[in-house]
Protein backbone atom coordinates (compact mmCIF):
# COMPACT_ATOMS: atom_id res chain seq x y z
CA UNK A 1 0.00 0.00 0.00
CA UNK A 2 1.16 3.30 -1.08
CA UNK A 3 2.10 5.35 2.18
CA UNK A 4 1.67 9.37 2.06
CA UNK A 5 4.91 11.27 2.03
CA UNK A 6 3.36 14.01 4.13
CA UNK A 7 5.58 15.74 6.84
CA UNK A 8 8.49 14.90 4.85
CA UNK A 9 10.23 16.89 3.05
CA UNK A 10 13.42 15.67 0.72
CA UNK A 11 16.51 17.36 1.90
CA UNK A 12 18.90 16.06 -0.52
CA UNK A 13 19.94 14.18 -3.40
CA UNK A 14 21.70 10.71 -2.53
CA UNK A 15 25.20 11.70 -3.73
CA UNK A 16 25.00 15.29 -2.27
CA UNK A 17 25.37 14.10 1.30
CA UNK A 18 28.56 14.37 2.56
CA UNK A 19 31.26 13.15 5.84
CA UNK A 20 30.79 17.25 6.56
CA UNK A 21 27.12 16.04 7.50
CA UNK A 22 28.03 13.26 10.06
CA UNK A 23 25.20 13.37 12.69
CA UNK A 24 23.02 15.86 10.91
CA UNK A 25 19.55 14.10 10.01
CA UNK A 26 18.35 14.14 6.00
CA UNK A 27 15.17 13.37 4.18
CA UNK A 28 16.02 11.01 1.49
CA UNK A 29 13.66 9.82 -1.22
CA UNK A 30 14.52 7.50 -4.30
CA UNK A 31 14.25 3.75 -5.52
CA UNK A 32 15.48 0.80 -3.81
CA UNK A 33 18.28 -0.24 -5.41
CA UNK A 34 19.67 -3.27 -3.90
CA UNK A 35 18.74 -4.87 -0.44
CA UNK A 36 20.99 -7.18 1.44
CA UNK A 37 19.40 -9.04 4.95
CA UNK A 38 21.96 -9.63 7.80
CA UNK A 39 19.54 -10.77 10.07
CA UNK A 40 19.66 -8.02 12.62
CA UNK A 41 20.42 -5.47 10.05
CA UNK A 42 19.16 -4.67 6.87
CA UNK A 43 20.86 -2.60 3.99
CA UNK A 44 19.12 -0.74 1.54
CA UNK A 45 21.57 0.88 -1.47
CA UNK A 46 18.70 3.58 -2.44
CA UNK A 47 19.07 4.75 -5.89
CA UNK A 48 18.44 8.66 -7.49
CA UNK A 49 19.48 10.85 -10.32
CA UNK A 50 22.69 11.52 -8.77
CA UNK A 51 23.45 8.17 -7.33
CA UNK A 52 23.58 5.52 -4.29
CA UNK A 53 23.10 5.68 -0.75
CA UNK A 54 23.50 3.02 2.02
CA UNK A 55 20.79 3.17 4.36
CA UNK A 56 21.43 1.01 7.41
CA UNK A 57 17.91 -0.61 9.29
CA UNK A 58 18.43 -1.86 12.85
CA UNK A 59 15.77 -2.48 15.07
CA UNK A 60 17.16 -0.31 18.36
CA UNK A 61 16.78 2.20 16.02
CA UNK A 62 13.62 2.17 13.91
CA UNK A 63 11.17 -0.37 16.01
CA UNK A 64 10.40 -3.41 15.51
CA UNK A 65 7.29 -2.28 12.80
CA UNK A 66 9.61 0.10 11.17
CA UNK A 67 12.01 -2.85 10.66
CA UNK A 68 9.35 -5.44 10.04
CA UNK A 69 8.44 -2.89 7.22
CA UNK A 70 12.01 -3.02 5.95
CA UNK A 71 11.58 -6.70 5.57
CA UNK A 72 9.13 -5.89 2.53
CA UNK A 73 11.28 -3.85 0.93
CA UNK A 74 12.30 -4.92 -3.00
CA UNK A 75 14.09 -3.78 -5.60
CA UNK A 76 12.75 -0.38 -7.52
CA UNK A 77 9.94 -0.09 -4.03
CA UNK A 78 10.15 4.07 -3.80
CA UNK A 79 10.91 4.85 -0.11
CA UNK A 80 11.37 7.50 2.04
CA UNK A 81 13.68 7.99 4.66
CA UNK A 82 14.33 10.18 7.47
CA UNK A 83 17.69 9.34 9.21
CA UNK A 84 20.98 10.25 10.71
CA UNK A 85 24.46 10.13 8.90
CA UNK A 86 27.12 8.55 10.05
CA UNK A 87 30.13 7.23 8.83
CA UNK A 88 30.13 3.41 7.77
CA UNK A 89 29.95 0.69 10.40
CA UNK A 90 30.91 -1.31 7.74
CA UNK A 91 33.73 -1.70 5.64
CA UNK A 92 33.85 1.35 3.39
CA UNK A 93 33.19 1.00 -0.47
CA UNK A 94 35.74 3.03 -2.80
CA UNK A 95 33.80 2.34 -5.48
CA UNK A 96 31.26 4.03 -4.37
CA UNK A 97 31.11 8.35 -4.09
CA UNK A 98 28.95 7.84 -0.43
CA UNK A 99 31.14 4.90 0.05
CA UNK A 100 32.41 6.29 3.20
CA UNK A 101 29.05 6.83 5.09
CA UNK A 102 25.19 5.46 5.48
CA UNK A 103 21.86 6.71 7.24
CA UNK A 104 20.77 5.26 9.75
CA UNK A 105 16.84 5.10 9.04
CA UNK A 106 14.70 6.54 11.90
CA UNK A 107 11.99 6.57 9.91
CA UNK A 108 10.46 4.75 6.92
CA UNK A 109 7.56 5.41 4.34
CA UNK A 110 6.92 2.96 1.36
CA UNK A 111 5.47 5.71 -1.14
CA UNK A 112 5.27 3.04 -4.38
CA UNK A 113 5.94 -0.57 -4.37
CA UNK A 114 6.84 -2.04 -7.33
CA UNK A 115 6.51 -5.54 -10.09
CA UNK A 116 9.89 -6.77 -10.36
CA UNK A 117 11.12 -4.99 -13.43
CA UNK A 118 12.13 -7.15 -16.91
CA UNK A 119 15.42 -6.78 -16.23
CA UNK A 120 18.14 -5.70 -13.81
CA UNK A 121 18.52 -1.71 -13.07
CA UNK A 122 22.34 -1.55 -13.95
CA UNK A 123 24.95 -0.04 -15.61
CA UNK A 124 26.25 -2.10 -18.92
CA UNK A 125 23.36 -3.78 -19.00
CA UNK A 126 23.21 -6.84 -21.65
CA UNK A 127 19.81 -6.75 -21.84
CA UNK A 128 18.36 -7.04 -25.65
CA UNK A 129 17.52 -3.43 -27.30
CA UNK A 130 13.78 -4.61 -27.71
CA UNK A 131 13.44 -5.22 -24.13
CA UNK A 132 15.15 -2.07 -23.15
CA UNK A 133 13.13 0.47 -25.33
CA UNK A 134 10.06 -1.33 -24.79
CA UNK A 135 10.55 -0.37 -20.99
CA UNK A 136 12.58 2.95 -21.83
CA UNK A 137 11.48 4.27 -18.60
CA UNK A 138 13.08 1.70 -16.72
CA UNK A 139 16.32 1.41 -18.92
CA UNK A 140 16.52 5.22 -18.41
CA UNK A 141 17.11 4.40 -14.22
CA UNK A 142 20.28 2.71 -15.82
CA UNK A 143 22.96 5.33 -14.45
CA UNK A 144 24.62 4.83 -17.97
CA UNK A 145 21.80 6.28 -20.01
CA UNK A 146 20.74 8.35 -17.08
CA UNK A 147 24.17 10.05 -17.16
CA UNK A 148 23.92 10.70 -21.05
CA UNK A 149 20.41 12.19 -21.01
CA UNK A 150 21.95 14.52 -18.37
CA UNK A 151 24.86 15.24 -20.18
CA UNK A 152 22.49 15.97 -23.32
CA UNK A 153 21.21 19.21 -21.08
CA UNK A 154 24.55 20.18 -19.48
CA UNK A 155 25.51 20.17 -23.35
CA UNK A 156 22.36 22.37 -24.15
CA UNK A 157 23.06 24.92 -21.68
CA UNK A 158 26.85 24.88 -22.72
CA UNK A 159 25.35 26.17 -26.34
CA UNK A 160 22.73 28.21 -25.11
CA UNK A 161 25.27 29.99 -22.68
CA UNK A 162 27.47 30.44 -25.93
CA UNK A 163 25.25 31.35 -28.26
CA UNK A 164 23.33 34.25 -26.33
CA UNK A 165 26.93 35.68 -25.36
CA UNK A 166 27.46 36.28 -29.10
CA UNK A 167 24.43 37.71 -29.32
CA UNK A 168 21.34 35.41 -31.17
CA UNK A 169 18.25 35.03 -30.23
CA UNK A 170 16.97 32.31 -29.64
CA UNK A 171 13.78 31.87 -31.85
CA UNK A 172 10.72 28.74 -32.72
CA UNK A 173 9.91 28.54 -35.71
CA UNK A 174 6.51 25.98 -36.89
CA UNK A 175 6.43 22.43 -37.14
CA UNK A 176 3.23 22.32 -38.90
CA UNK A 177 4.95 23.87 -42.53
CA UNK A 178 5.41 23.56 -45.83
CA UNK A 179 7.44 20.97 -47.25
CA UNK A 180 10.80 22.21 -46.42
CA UNK A 181 13.74 21.26 -49.54
CA UNK A 182 16.18 18.77 -47.81
CA UNK A 183 15.47 16.01 -49.68
CA UNK A 184 14.37 13.44 -47.46
CA UNK A 185 10.93 12.23 -47.58
CA UNK A 186 8.25 14.40 -45.42
CA UNK A 187 6.29 13.27 -42.52
CA UNK A 188 2.78 14.52 -43.46
CA UNK A 189 -0.40 15.59 -41.28
CA UNK A 190 -3.61 16.34 -42.91
CA UNK A 191 -5.59 19.02 -42.34
CA UNK A 192 -8.99 18.60 -41.07
CA UNK A 193 -9.88 22.14 -42.06
CA UNK A 194 -8.66 21.67 -45.49
CA UNK A 195 -9.41 18.17 -46.51
CA UNK A 196 -6.66 16.74 -49.01
CA UNK A 197 -4.77 19.16 -47.85
CA UNK A 198 -1.28 18.59 -45.76
CA UNK A 199 1.36 20.05 -43.66
CA UNK A 200 4.81 18.91 -43.92
CA UNK A 201 6.62 18.45 -40.72
CA UNK A 202 10.17 20.62 -40.94
CA UNK A 203 13.22 18.67 -42.26
CA UNK A 204 14.33 21.67 -41.06
CA UNK A 205 13.53 24.91 -40.22
CA UNK A 206 15.88 26.36 -42.91
CA UNK A 207 13.27 28.65 -44.99
CA UNK A 208 12.04 30.19 -41.70
CA UNK A 209 15.08 31.27 -40.66
CA UNK A 210 16.23 33.02 -43.97
CA UNK A 211 13.46 34.78 -43.43
CA UNK A 212 13.90 35.44 -39.98
CA UNK A 213 17.28 37.36 -41.11
CA UNK A 214 14.84 39.04 -43.83
CA UNK A 215 13.00 40.40 -41.34
CA UNK A 216 16.35 42.05 -39.19
CA UNK A 217 17.22 39.28 -36.51
CA UNK A 218 20.19 39.33 -37.55
CA UNK A 219 21.56 36.28 -35.70
CA UNK A 220 18.98 33.58 -34.99
CA UNK A 221 19.40 29.78 -33.25
CA UNK A 222 17.42 27.22 -31.98
CA UNK A 223 17.74 23.65 -30.89
CA UNK A 224 15.28 22.35 -32.67
CA UNK A 225 13.22 19.19 -33.83
CA UNK A 226 13.66 18.30 -37.36
CA UNK A 227 11.72 15.25 -38.97
CA UNK A 228 13.05 13.44 -42.20
CA UNK A 229 10.91 10.18 -43.42
CA UNK A 230 14.34 8.02 -44.70
CA UNK A 231 16.12 5.30 -43.81
CA UNK A 232 17.59 4.26 -40.16
CA UNK A 233 20.91 4.08 -38.99
CA UNK A 234 23.01 4.29 -35.93
CA UNK A 235 22.79 7.76 -36.38
CA UNK A 236 20.01 8.74 -37.77
CA UNK A 237 16.54 8.87 -36.28
CA UNK A 238 13.10 9.81 -38.16
CA UNK A 239 13.14 12.69 -35.72
CA UNK A 240 16.08 14.23 -34.28
CA UNK A 241 17.40 17.27 -32.40
CA UNK A 242 19.38 20.34 -34.96
CA UNK A 243 21.28 23.12 -32.95
CA UNK A 244 20.30 25.88 -36.38
CA UNK A 245 22.06 29.14 -37.01
CA UNK A 246 21.85 31.77 -39.12
CA UNK A 247 24.17 34.40 -39.24
CA UNK A 248 23.28 38.45 -41.46
CA UNK A 249 25.84 40.26 -43.16
CA UNK A 250 28.19 36.98 -42.03
CA UNK A 251 30.24 34.85 -45.29
CA UNK A 252 31.34 31.34 -44.91
CA UNK A 253 34.41 32.70 -42.44
CA UNK A 254 32.53 34.13 -39.75
CA UNK A 255 30.42 30.92 -39.42
CA UNK A 256 33.32 29.04 -39.59
CA UNK A 257 34.85 31.18 -36.72
CA UNK A 258 32.02 31.67 -34.49
CA UNK A 259 31.37 27.31 -35.03
CA UNK A 260 34.99 26.86 -33.81
CA UNK A 261 34.64 28.91 -30.82
CA UNK A 262 31.11 27.46 -29.96
CA UNK A 263 32.64 23.82 -30.49
CA UNK A 264 35.70 24.86 -28.29
CA UNK A 265 33.71 26.44 -25.31
CA UNK A 266 31.26 23.09 -25.37
CA UNK A 267 34.01 20.38 -25.15
CA UNK A 268 35.86 21.97 -22.92
CA UNK A 269 32.94 23.21 -20.66
CA UNK A 270 31.39 20.17 -20.68
CA UNK A 271 34.46 17.13 -21.01
CA UNK A 272 37.17 19.33 -20.22
CA UNK A 273 38.93 18.82 -23.77
CA UNK A 274 41.18 21.40 -25.34
CA UNK A 275 40.65 21.46 -29.32
CA UNK A 276 42.87 22.90 -30.96
CA UNK A 277 41.91 26.00 -33.08
CA UNK A 278 41.69 26.48 -36.12
CA UNK A 279 40.13 23.18 -37.22
CA UNK A 280 41.98 22.16 -40.79
CA UNK A 281 39.93 22.56 -44.23
CA UNK A 282 39.59 20.26 -46.83
CA UNK A 283 38.78 20.56 -50.25
CA UNK A 284 35.62 18.22 -51.32
CA UNK A 285 37.78 16.73 -53.93
CA UNK A 286 40.82 16.04 -52.06
CA UNK A 287 38.56 14.44 -49.58
CA UNK A 288 37.15 12.14 -51.58
CA UNK A 289 40.81 11.27 -53.70
CA UNK A 290 42.54 10.77 -50.58
CA UNK A 291 39.76 9.37 -48.16
CA UNK A 292 36.96 8.08 -50.61
CA UNK A 293 34.48 9.92 -48.17
CA UNK A 294 32.82 13.73 -47.87
CA UNK A 295 33.34 12.90 -43.91
CA UNK A 296 37.00 11.44 -43.97
CA UNK A 297 37.93 10.03 -40.88
CA UNK A 298 41.27 11.33 -40.57
CA UNK A 299 42.58 9.23 -37.21
CA UNK A 300 43.90 7.04 -39.44
CA UNK A 301 46.14 7.07 -42.33
CA UNK A 302 45.27 4.22 -45.36
CA UNK A 303 44.72 6.44 -47.83
CA UNK A 304 43.70 6.16 -51.44
CA UNK A 305 45.85 5.74 -54.21
CA UNK A 306 44.77 6.65 -57.69
CA UNK A 307 46.79 4.07 -60.15
CA UNK A 308 44.70 4.75 -63.04
CA UNK A 309 47.40 5.72 -64.99
CA UNK A 310 49.58 3.12 -63.86
CA UNK A 311 46.94 0.25 -65.29
CA UNK A 312 45.60 2.10 -68.34
CA UNK A 313 47.76 -0.12 -70.14
CA UNK A 314 47.91 -3.24 -68.32
CA UNK A 315 46.68 -6.58 -69.58
CA UNK A 316 44.10 -7.09 -66.92
CA UNK A 317 40.59 -6.04 -68.56
CA UNK A 318 39.17 -5.15 -64.99
CA UNK A 319 41.52 -2.20 -65.03
CA UNK A 320 42.13 -1.09 -68.10
CA UNK A 321 38.53 -0.71 -69.59
CA UNK A 322 37.57 2.01 -66.60
CA UNK A 323 41.10 3.26 -66.69
CA UNK A 324 40.79 4.23 -70.15
CA UNK A 325 37.26 5.95 -69.20
CA UNK A 326 36.17 9.08 -68.79
CA UNK A 327 34.93 9.52 -65.13
CA UNK A 328 35.94 6.57 -64.18
CA UNK A 329 39.32 4.98 -62.32
CA UNK A 330 41.76 2.47 -60.61
CA UNK A 331 42.46 3.22 -57.09
CA UNK A 332 43.39 0.81 -54.46
CA UNK A 333 44.18 1.19 -50.54
CA UNK A 334 47.23 -0.80 -49.25
CA UNK A 335 46.63 -2.57 -45.50
CA UNK A 336 49.87 -2.89 -44.07
CA UNK A 337 51.24 -6.40 -42.54
CA UNK A 338 48.16 -7.79 -43.88
CA UNK A 339 49.68 -10.29 -46.87
CA UNK A 340 48.33 -13.23 -45.14
CA UNK A 341 44.76 -12.47 -44.74
CA UNK A 342 43.08 -15.78 -45.50
CA UNK A 343 40.95 -16.22 -48.41
CA UNK A 344 37.78 -16.30 -46.27
CA UNK A 345 38.33 -12.92 -45.47
CA UNK A 346 39.18 -11.89 -48.39
CA UNK A 347 36.49 -13.08 -49.65
CA UNK A 348 33.89 -11.30 -46.77
CA UNK A 349 35.61 -8.43 -48.05
CA UNK A 350 34.77 -8.73 -51.53
CA UNK A 351 30.95 -9.52 -50.75
CA UNK A 352 31.19 -6.23 -48.23
CA UNK A 353 32.44 -3.48 -51.07
CA UNK A 354 29.17 -5.20 -53.50
CA UNK A 355 26.85 -3.42 -51.00
CA UNK A 356 28.64 -0.31 -51.98
CA UNK A 357 27.72 -0.96 -55.99
CA UNK A 358 31.55 -2.61 -56.56
CA UNK A 359 31.15 -5.07 -58.92
CA UNK A 360 34.34 -6.84 -57.53
CA UNK A 361 38.03 -6.54 -55.70
CA UNK A 362 40.58 -6.95 -56.66
CA UNK A 363 43.55 -7.58 -54.22
CA UNK A 364 47.41 -7.94 -54.51
CA UNK A 365 49.28 -9.29 -51.67
CA UNK A 366 53.37 -9.25 -51.19
CA UNK A 367 54.96 -12.23 -49.46
CA UNK A 368 57.84 -11.90 -47.74
CA UNK A 369 59.68 -13.85 -50.11
CA UNK A 370 58.51 -11.34 -52.93
CA UNK A 371 56.25 -13.50 -54.32
CA UNK A 372 52.80 -12.19 -54.93
CA UNK A 373 48.98 -13.55 -53.73
CA UNK A 374 46.46 -12.26 -56.23
CA UNK A 375 43.64 -12.53 -57.84
CA UNK A 376 44.96 -10.64 -60.72
CA UNK A 377 48.93 -11.07 -61.07
CA UNK A 378 48.27 -13.57 -63.83
CA UNK A 379 46.91 -10.98 -66.19
CA UNK A 380 49.75 -8.39 -65.61
CA UNK A 381 53.50 -8.70 -66.55
CA UNK A 382 56.39 -8.74 -63.82
CA UNK A 383 57.12 -5.30 -64.80
CA UNK A 384 53.14 -3.98 -64.35
CA UNK A 385 52.55 -5.42 -61.30
CA UNK A 386 55.97 -3.90 -60.03
CA UNK A 387 55.12 -0.51 -60.80
CA UNK A 388 51.72 -1.30 -59.39
CA UNK A 389 53.67 -2.05 -56.21
CA UNK A 390 55.94 1.06 -56.03
CA UNK A 391 52.58 3.48 -56.80
CA UNK A 392 50.98 1.69 -53.57
CA UNK A 393 53.99 1.94 -51.46
CA UNK A 394 53.54 -1.11 -50.41
CA UNK A 395 56.31 -3.47 -49.02
CA UNK A 396 56.87 -7.03 -48.47
CA UNK A 397 54.08 -8.42 -46.11
CA UNK A 398 51.67 -5.69 -47.02
CA UNK A 399 47.60 -6.59 -48.71
CA UNK A 400 46.43 -3.83 -51.56
CA UNK A 401 42.96 -3.62 -52.45
CA UNK A 402 41.67 -2.44 -55.71
CA UNK A 403 38.73 -1.13 -57.21
CA UNK A 404 37.62 -0.27 -60.39
CA UNK A 405 34.76 1.47 -61.40
CA UNK A 406 32.95 5.13 -62.05
CA UNK A 407 34.43 7.31 -59.37
CA UNK A 408 31.30 7.26 -58.05
CA UNK A 409 31.66 3.90 -56.65
CA UNK A 410 35.28 3.19 -56.59
CA UNK A 411 35.43 6.48 -53.86
CA UNK A 412 32.25 4.93 -51.96
CA UNK A 413 33.23 1.01 -51.77
CA UNK A 414 37.01 1.80 -51.12
CA UNK A 415 36.07 4.24 -48.28
CA UNK A 416 33.93 2.11 -46.99
CA UNK A 417 36.79 -0.56 -46.87
CA UNK A 418 38.98 1.51 -45.56
CA UNK A 419 36.83 2.42 -42.48
CA UNK A 420 36.25 -1.62 -41.83
CA UNK A 421 39.86 -1.97 -42.37
CA UNK A 422 40.43 0.79 -40.11
CA UNK A 423 38.54 -0.56 -37.48
CA UNK A 424 39.46 -4.33 -37.90
CA UNK A 425 43.27 -3.62 -38.02
CA UNK A 426 42.50 -1.68 -35.06
CA UNK A 427 43.90 1.44 -36.44
CA UNK A 428 41.44 3.98 -34.89
CA UNK A 429 42.44 6.01 -31.67
CA UNK A 430 39.22 5.77 -30.26
CA UNK A 431 40.44 8.77 -27.86
CA UNK A 432 40.72 11.21 -30.12
CA UNK A 433 38.56 14.31 -31.47
CA UNK A 434 39.47 14.43 -34.93
CA UNK A 435 37.99 17.63 -36.46
CA UNK A 436 37.72 18.89 -39.86
CA UNK A 437 35.90 21.58 -42.25
CA UNK A 438 34.98 19.96 -45.81
CA UNK A 439 34.74 22.57 -47.79
CA UNK A 440 33.96 23.86 -51.89
CA UNK A 441 31.37 21.13 -52.25
CA UNK A 442 29.89 20.55 -55.89
CA UNK A 443 27.00 22.59 -56.15
CA UNK A 444 24.93 19.84 -57.81
CA UNK A 445 24.95 15.96 -57.44
CA UNK A 446 23.45 13.73 -59.88
CA UNK A 447 20.47 11.92 -58.82
CA UNK A 448 19.95 8.33 -60.54
CA UNK A 449 16.58 8.01 -59.21
CA UNK A 450 15.24 10.99 -60.34
CA UNK A 451 17.46 11.54 -63.52
CA UNK A 452 18.67 14.82 -62.55
CA UNK A 453 20.54 17.48 -60.86
CA UNK A 454 19.63 17.81 -57.94
CA UNK A 455 21.40 20.17 -55.11
CA UNK A 456 23.99 18.61 -53.11
CA UNK A 457 23.02 20.62 -50.26
CA UNK A 458 19.93 22.70 -50.93
CA UNK A 459 18.72 25.20 -53.75
CA UNK A 460 19.64 28.21 -51.46
CA UNK A 461 23.34 27.36 -50.97
CA UNK A 462 25.31 30.42 -53.11
CA UNK A 463 27.97 28.71 -55.78
CA UNK A 464 31.60 30.41 -55.43
CA UNK A 465 31.84 33.63 -56.96
CA UNK A 466 34.13 32.23 -59.79
CA UNK A 467 31.85 29.50 -60.70
CA UNK A 468 29.06 31.25 -61.05
CA UNK A 469 29.56 31.68 -65.07
CA UNK A 470 28.81 27.36 -65.25
CA UNK A 471 25.18 27.79 -64.01
CA UNK A 472 24.02 27.99 -67.14
CA UNK A 473 25.34 25.40 -69.36
CA UNK A 474 27.90 23.24 -67.35
CA UNK A 475 26.30 23.23 -63.63
CA UNK A 476 27.73 20.02 -62.76
CA UNK A 477 31.60 21.59 -62.80
CA UNK A 478 29.91 25.04 -60.17
CA UNK A 479 31.20 24.64 -56.43
CA UNK A 480 29.36 25.83 -53.60
CA UNK A 481 29.79 28.02 -50.52
CA UNK A 482 28.93 25.04 -48.33
CA UNK A 483 30.78 23.68 -45.58
CA UNK A 484 30.41 20.61 -43.53
CA UNK A 485 31.89 19.65 -39.73
CA UNK A 486 33.19 16.63 -39.41
CA UNK A 487 34.04 14.99 -36.07
CA UNK A 488 35.82 11.20 -35.91
CA UNK A 489 34.19 10.44 -39.70
CA UNK A 490 30.83 11.59 -38.57
CA UNK A 491 29.25 14.36 -40.55
CA UNK A 492 27.98 16.47 -37.33
CA UNK A 493 26.87 19.54 -39.26
CA UNK A 494 26.86 21.50 -42.30
CA UNK A 495 25.49 24.58 -43.75
CA UNK A 496 26.23 27.06 -46.31
CA UNK A 497 26.16 30.81 -47.27
CA UNK A 498 22.77 31.39 -49.30
CA UNK A 499 21.92 33.24 -52.20
CA UNK A 500 20.87 36.62 -51.86
CA UNK A 501 20.42 37.54 -55.41
CA UNK A 502 16.94 37.22 -56.87
CA UNK A 503 18.88 36.38 -60.60
CA UNK A 504 21.38 33.88 -59.57
CA UNK A 505 18.79 32.23 -57.32
CA UNK A 506 16.28 31.71 -60.17
CA UNK A 507 19.37 30.46 -62.30
CA UNK A 508 19.68 28.31 -59.76
CA UNK A 509 16.00 27.03 -60.22
CA UNK A 510 16.41 26.91 -64.02
CA UNK A 511 19.42 24.61 -63.22
CA UNK A 512 17.43 22.31 -61.01
CA UNK A 513 15.18 21.42 -63.56
CA UNK A 514 12.24 24.04 -62.09
CA UNK A 515 10.04 26.16 -64.28
CA UNK A 516 9.35 29.50 -63.02
CA UNK A 517 5.55 28.73 -61.62
CA UNK A 518 7.05 25.42 -59.90
CA UNK A 519 9.78 27.56 -58.03
CA UNK A 520 6.93 29.98 -57.35
CA UNK A 521 4.64 27.21 -56.03
CA UNK A 522 7.05 25.49 -54.14
CA UNK A 523 9.58 28.51 -52.93
CA UNK A 524 7.34 32.04 -54.04
CA UNK A 525 6.91 33.37 -50.36
CA UNK A 526 11.08 33.40 -49.95
CA UNK A 527 11.15 34.60 -53.51
CA UNK A 528 8.65 37.49 -52.38
CA UNK A 529 10.37 38.08 -49.04
CA UNK A 530 14.12 38.81 -51.05
CA UNK A 531 11.97 41.38 -53.57
CA UNK A 532 11.91 43.40 -50.30
CA UNK A 533 15.50 43.68 -48.32
CA UNK A 534 17.38 40.92 -47.68
CA UNK A 535 21.09 41.20 -45.96
CA UNK A 536 23.84 38.50 -47.19
CA UNK A 537 23.32 35.76 -44.85
CA UNK A 538 25.04 32.24 -43.90
CA UNK A 539 24.58 29.29 -41.66
CA UNK A 540 24.79 26.27 -40.32
CA UNK A 541 22.80 23.35 -38.57
CA UNK A 542 24.58 20.34 -36.07
CA UNK A 543 23.14 17.61 -35.55
CA UNK A 544 22.57 17.76 -31.85
CA UNK A 545 22.37 14.11 -31.17
CA UNK A 546 25.13 13.07 -33.39
CA UNK A 547 27.27 15.41 -31.86
CA UNK A 548 26.40 14.08 -28.03
CA UNK A 549 26.89 10.36 -29.39
CA UNK A 550 30.15 11.37 -30.18
CA UNK A 551 31.02 12.88 -26.56
CA UNK A 552 29.71 10.28 -24.67
CA UNK A 553 31.35 7.98 -27.30
CA UNK A 554 28.04 5.86 -27.96
CA UNK A 555 27.61 3.80 -30.73
CA UNK A 556 24.26 4.86 -31.65
CA UNK A 557 22.19 7.90 -31.69
CA UNK A 558 19.35 6.29 -30.05
CA UNK A 559 21.68 5.95 -26.36
CA UNK A 560 21.45 9.75 -25.99
CA UNK A 561 17.83 10.31 -26.97
CA UNK A 562 15.63 10.01 -24.24
CA UNK A 563 12.65 8.22 -26.24
CA UNK A 564 14.15 7.27 -29.22
CA UNK A 565 12.72 4.95 -32.56
CA UNK A 566 14.07 1.41 -33.47
CA UNK A 567 15.04 0.71 -37.06
CA UNK A 568 11.71 0.53 -38.52
CA UNK A 569 10.65 4.29 -36.71
CA UNK A 570 8.36 2.49 -34.52
CA UNK A 571 7.93 3.15 -30.76
CA UNK A 572 8.42 -0.20 -29.11
CA UNK A 573 7.23 1.62 -25.73
CA UNK A 574 3.89 3.38 -27.03
CA UNK A 575 3.25 1.17 -29.83
CA UNK A 576 3.64 4.10 -32.15
CA UNK A 577 2.89 4.74 -35.14
CA UNK A 578 -0.67 3.22 -34.66
CA UNK A 579 -4.14 2.89 -36.23
CA UNK A 580 -6.88 5.48 -35.23
CA UNK A 581 -10.55 5.66 -34.78
CA UNK A 582 -13.11 5.56 -37.91
CA UNK A 583 -13.94 8.83 -37.08
CA UNK A 584 -10.90 10.81 -36.92
CA UNK A 585 -10.51 9.45 -40.64
CA UNK A 586 -13.71 10.92 -41.77
CA UNK A 587 -12.94 14.15 -39.65
CA UNK A 588 -9.92 14.27 -41.87
CA UNK A 589 -11.76 13.06 -45.16
CA UNK A 590 -8.96 10.28 -45.14
CA UNK A 591 -9.67 6.79 -46.68
CA UNK A 592 -6.79 3.97 -46.25
CA UNK A 593 -6.37 1.78 -48.79
CA UNK A 594 -3.72 -0.98 -47.56
CA UNK A 595 -1.33 -2.40 -50.59
CA UNK A 596 -1.82 -5.96 -51.31
CA UNK A 597 1.07 -8.06 -49.95
P1 LIG B 1 21.62 18.98 -43.10
O1 LIG B 1 20.56 18.35 -43.90
O2 LIG B 1 23.05 18.69 -43.46
O3 LIG B 1 21.50 20.58 -43.16
O4 LIG B 1 21.41 18.62 -41.58
C1 LIG B 1 22.25 19.13 -40.57
C2 LIG B 1 22.73 18.02 -39.65
O5 LIG B 1 21.65 17.33 -39.07
C3 LIG B 1 22.05 15.99 -38.78
N1 LIG B 1 21.05 15.05 -39.32
C4 LIG B 1 20.51 14.01 -38.65
N2 LIG B 1 20.72 13.56 -37.42
C5 LIG B 1 20.01 12.50 -37.01
N3 LIG B 1 19.09 11.86 -37.76
C6 LIG B 1 18.83 12.28 -39.03
N4 LIG B 1 17.90 11.66 -39.75
C7 LIG B 1 19.56 13.40 -39.53
N5 LIG B 1 19.58 14.08 -40.70
C8 LIG B 1 20.47 15.08 -40.56
C9 LIG B 1 23.40 15.78 -39.40
C10 LIG B 1 23.51 16.94 -40.36
O6 LIG B 1 24.84 17.34 -40.56
N6 LIG B 1 19.14 23.35 -43.15
C11 LIG B 1 20.44 22.73 -43.34
C12 LIG B 1 21.52 23.41 -42.51
C13 LIG B 1 21.92 24.77 -43.05
O7 LIG B 1 22.18 24.88 -44.26
O8 LIG B 1 22.02 25.71 -42.24
C14 LIG B 1 20.35 21.27 -42.94
O9 LIG B 1 19.36 20.79 -42.42
O10 LIG B 1 24.38 15.88 -38.38
P1 LIG C 1 37.04 -11.85 -62.75
O1 LIG C 1 37.93 -11.81 -63.94
O2 LIG C 1 35.70 -11.26 -62.92
O3 LIG C 1 37.03 -13.18 -62.06
O4 LIG C 1 37.76 -10.89 -61.71
C1 LIG C 1 39.09 -11.04 -61.31
C2 LIG C 1 39.30 -10.32 -60.00
O5 LIG C 1 38.95 -8.94 -60.18
C3 LIG C 1 38.42 -10.81 -58.86
O6 LIG C 1 39.21 -10.75 -57.69
C4 LIG C 1 37.31 -9.81 -58.81
O7 LIG C 1 36.80 -9.69 -57.49
C5 LIG C 1 38.01 -8.55 -59.23
N1 LIG C 1 37.11 -7.58 -59.83
C6 LIG C 1 36.07 -7.76 -60.67
N2 LIG C 1 35.48 -6.59 -61.00
C7 LIG C 1 36.20 -5.63 -60.35
C8 LIG C 1 36.13 -4.23 -60.28
N3 LIG C 1 35.20 -3.52 -60.93
N4 LIG C 1 37.04 -3.58 -59.51
C9 LIG C 1 37.98 -4.27 -58.85
N5 LIG C 1 38.09 -5.58 -58.88
C10 LIG C 1 37.22 -6.28 -59.61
Amino acid sequence: MAESMSGFMRSHRCTEVTKEQIGESVVLMGWVNKRRNLGSLIFVDLRDRSGLMQLLFDETNIGAEGFAKAETLRNEFVIAVRGLVQLREGAINENLETGEIEIKVLELRILSEALTPPFHIEEDSQTKDELRLKYRYLDLRRPDIQKNIIFRSKVAKSIRDFMYQEGFIEIETPMLCKSTPEGARDYLVPSRVHPGNFYALPQSPQLYKQLLMCAGYDRYFQIAKCFRDEDLRADRQPEFTQVDMEFSFADEDVVIDLNERLLAHIFKECLGHEIELPIPRMIWQEAMDRFGSDKPDTRFGMELVDVTECVKGCGFGVFSGPANKEGSSVRGICAKGMADMPRKKIDALVDFVKGYGAKGLAYLGVNQDGTYKSSFAKFMTEEELKELVSEMHAEPGDMMFFAADTDKIVYSCLGALRLELGEKMGLIDKSKFNFLWVVEFPLFEYSDEQERWVSMHHPFTMPMDEDIKYLDSEPWKARAKAYDIVLNGVELGGGSARIYDPVIQEKMFEALGFTKEEANERFGFLIDAFKYGVPPHAGLAYGFDRLLMLMTGCDSIRDVIAFPKVKDASDLMTGAPGEVDEKQLEDLAIRVELPNE
